[in-house]
C-alpha cells in the first residue's frame, strides 16, 4: 500500500474491518448462500447478517462510545458525536445470484457531517477510502473524478430499488438519460456506483430513495475525489437525504436540468411500441 494514506485518522482501522468483512463475504459467495426474503423482491442472506455482526463487534471494540446504524438492524443510538452508517453487503441481489458486483460500505459521520469513508470490493480487491479534507484513494493511490465536459459524452450509472419498484419513477429517467448520453449502467451496488464516479469510471450517477447506509461512504469519496453531489433539485445533501445525484461537477447542471425536464414531462422521447419495432 502506498504511503498516501498515512495522513488518514480513521481509514487505516476502517480498512482493516472492511477487508475482514469482505473476506467473510467471499467465503459465503464461493459457497453460494441460501436466499431469504425481507419483502417481495428484497433479498437478504446469512452473509449480510454475519458481515454486520463482525463489523459491529469491531466498531464496538475500537470505538465503544460511537453510535451505529446498520442495514440489518444494528442500532446503537446514544446521541453521541460520532455515528457509523454500515451496509455490510451492498449488492445483495447480485451476491445472491452469483453476480460478482457487491461491496462493504462503512461511513462515519461526526455531528451529522460525513467524516470518513471506506468502500471495499472484495471481488476485485479494491478499497476506496476518504476523509473530509484529506482526499480520496483507491488502494492507497489518489483518485479523481473524470473531466468529461458534456452529458452527451458521458457514461452514467443508476440503480432501482429492490422493493416497491412500481412506485419508483426511475425507468422514465433511465430511458431519457440513456438517449442523452453514452449510456446508463445499472450494476446493482449504489456504493460501488458512487466510487466509480469518484474514480472517473463513470461521469455521473443518480438514484432515488437510497438509505444513509448506501450513500454515507460513497458520497464523501466522490466529494473528496473532486466531484459534486446534490439532491435532484441541486440542494446540498444531509446524511439522511434519499435522492442522490453525483457527478464529476462538469455535467452536474446539465443532468439536473434534464431531471427537471423529465419531472415536468417536457421533451420526453416516447417509448417505441414493440409491435411497430417488429415490423
Ligand atoms: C441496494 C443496492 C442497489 C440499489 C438499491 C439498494 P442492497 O442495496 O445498492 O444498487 O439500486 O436501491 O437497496 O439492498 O443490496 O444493500
Ligand atoms: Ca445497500
Ligand atoms: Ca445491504
Amino acid at each position: 500500500m502506498s504511503q498516501q494514506i498515512d495522513h488518514f485518522e480513521f481509514v487505516p482501522q476502517m480498512s482493516a474491518i472492511a477487508r475482514e468483512a469482505g473476506a467473510l463475504l467471499m467465503d459465503y459467495f464461493r459457497a453460494r448462500v441460501k436466499i431469504e426474503y425481507k419483502g417481495d423482491a428484497d433479498l437478504v442472506t446469512e452473509a449480510d447478517r454475519s458481515s454486520e455482526r463482525l463489523i459491529l463487534e469491531r466498531i464496538q471494540a475500537q470505538w465503544p462510545s460511537h453510535d451505529v446504524i446498520g442495514e440489518e438492524g444494528a442500532r446503537i443510538e446514544r446521541g453521541g458525536d460520532y455515528r457509523w452508517y454500515i451496509d455490510p453487503l451492498d449488492g445483495t441481489t447480485n451476491f445472491a445470484h452469483g453476480f460478482p458486483v457487491f461491496c462493504v460500505s462503512l461511513g462515519l459521520a461526526f455531528q451529522g457531517e460525513r467524516k470518513a469513508a471506506v468502500v471495499y470490493d472484495p471481488t476485485r480487491d479494491e478499497l476506496f477510502a476518504a476523509e473530509r479534507g484529506r482526499g480520496a484513494v483507491l488502494n492507497g493511490e489518489r483518485i479523481a473524478v473524470s473531466k468529461t465536459p458534456k452529458l452527451v459524452q458521458s457514461l452514467i450509472g443508476t440503480g432501482f430499488p429492490s422493493h416497491k419498484r412500481h412506485k419508483n419513477p426511475n425507468i422514465y429517467f433511465y430511458h431519457q438519460i440513456t438517449l442523452r448520453s453514452h449510456g446508463v449502467r445499472r450494476a446493482g451496488s449504489a456504493a460501488l456506483d458512487l466510487t466509480s464516479v469518484a474514480a472517473g469510471r463513470l461521469d455521473g450517477f443518480w438514484e432515488f430513495n437510497l438509505n444513509a447506509w448506501d450513500t454515507a461512504a460513497g458520497i464523501l469519496i466522490v466529494e473528496e475525489a473532486g466531484g459534486k453531489v446534490t439532491g435532484v433539485d441541486g440542494h446540498a445533501l444531509a446524511i439522511t437525504d434519499r435522492d442522490v445525484v453525483a457527478t464529476n461537477g462538469f455535467i452536474h447542471s446539465e443532468i439536473l436540468h434534464e431531471f427537471q425536464e423529465v419531472f415536468a414531462g417536457r421533451g420526453l422521447e416516447p417509448l417505441p411500441d414493440p409491435r411497430e419495432y417488429r415490423k
